[in-house]
């Protein structure tokens, strides 16, 4: 049976390009005891497949695994540390394992390829429910979701305070932002494009600074005069200095990641401390493959908000596995309008 699958051609210069991949040809091997065989249906796609490409060695490395130069693009760990780690939405073709059948829908993928052989304990089960698609699995009752619900929780988030989130309208943010507001704060995104006018009329968040076209720490003087209790980091970079200079006292940063940096070529000198001292601040940061346990608690709410309206999102679709690059790509430059999935099969909604 053949395959397709994705290989990096060279280190990118900053955001990739078509150019940097080849979409090449590959037979997939027979099956052994114990693995099984599947079919990629969505493919999500995440700012930390930048950090597995090969590129400059000043940059830490990322948890799991890297691409090397003619390797098949690396999208996640292998196996993924839960369910909610996965990067591909799969359906099973042929099995050697008792515990998958042909048809089960299945987490799993490790690289950028159509098909999969891996052994059965890589590959969990999914169970589409009802009120959501499958596309949903990748996003709002995935990962993005997930550490978005984490990253607020670990923020002791008061009624009444200033949160803000950066990249508010991406795949985390946008759950981030909602369910700030849930918990009564004050929600000011910072995206770029549409995703500024999206944030506020369709999540409720009260307002949002378009980092492309406003100054933020002038928009955060003005919408924000008292400081900011909370700040949820997706991006890092100059968005975060700004941020940092208008923290309120007993402020708290919540280090999500750092999706500015990942295009970078040099190394990133950071935010000055001085505020941390003087502001008496609280950093945090977290990796959500140490909370995999949590998860069930997370999608019994995500379900319940889903069902009362209460919690919304987006997700931007590339048709074609060809398009990962593209919509990486897409991701990168921040041009993304909401979760970036690629739609490998069109028997998927
Ligand atoms: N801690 C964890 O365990 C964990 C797990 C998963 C993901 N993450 C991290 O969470 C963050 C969000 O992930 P996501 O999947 O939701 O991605 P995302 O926010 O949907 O996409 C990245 C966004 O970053 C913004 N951006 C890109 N370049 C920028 C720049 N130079 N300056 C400022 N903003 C820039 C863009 O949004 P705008 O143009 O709208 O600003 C872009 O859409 C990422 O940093 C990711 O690595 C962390």
């Amino acid at each position: 049976m053949r395959a397709k699958a994705i290989i990096a051609r060279r280190s990118p210069d900053g955001v990739p390009s078509a150019d940097d991949f080849s979409v090449e040809d590959f037979v997939v091997a027979p099956l052994q005891p114990g693995e099984v065989l599947y079919e990629t249906l969505l493919l999500s796609i995440d700012p930390h497949v930048r950090r597995r490409l090969p590129q400059a060695a000043w940059l830490p490395k990322p948890h799991g695994d890297v691409t090397a130069i003619g390797e098949v693009v690396v999208a996640g760990t292998r196996p993924p540390p839960s369910p909610r780690d996965a990067a591909v939405v799969g359906r099973v073709l042929e099995s050697r394992s008792a515990d998958f059948r042909p048809g089960d829908f299945v987490f799993g993928g490790f690289r950028w390829q159509t098909l999969h052989v891996d052994q059965a304990a890589h590959l969990h089960h999914i169970q589409p429910t009802p009120a959501t698609a499958l596309v949903d699995e990748l996003g709002l009752l995935g990962q993005p979701g997930f550490v978005a619900w984490y990253g607020v929780g670990l923020a002791d988030l008061q009624p009444g305070e200033v949160f803000v989130v950066s990249s508010g309208g991406g795949a985390v943010g946008m759950v981030a932002g909602q369910l700030a507001k849930r918990r009564g704060a004050r929600v000011i995104g910072i995206a770029s494009g549409s995703k500024v006018g999206y944030v506020v009329d369709e999540l409720g968040f009260d307002a949002c600074i378009d980092r492309t076209r406003e100054d933020v720490t002038g928009a955060l003087d003005a919408l924000a005069p008292e400081g900011v209790d909370v700040y949820f980091d997706n991006v890092g970079g100059t968005v975060t200095d700004a941020v940092m200079t208008r923290m309120a006292d007993f402020g708290r940063v919540i280090v999500c990641g750092m999706a500015s940096e990942y295009n970078r070529a040099e190394p990133v000198t950071g935010p000055p401390l001085r505020p941390v001292l003087r502001k008496r601040l609280r950093i945090q940061g977290f990796v959500i493959y140490d909370h995999g346990h949590l998860y069930p608690r997370f999608r019994e709410l995500a379900l319940r908000l889903v069902a009362d309206g209460g919690l919304k999102y987006r997700n931007h679709i590339f048709d074609g596995f060809e398009r990962a690059p593209e919509a990486l790509g897409c991701l990168l430059r921040g041009e993304n309008e909401g979760r970036v999935v690629v739609r490998v099969s069109d028997e998927v909604g």
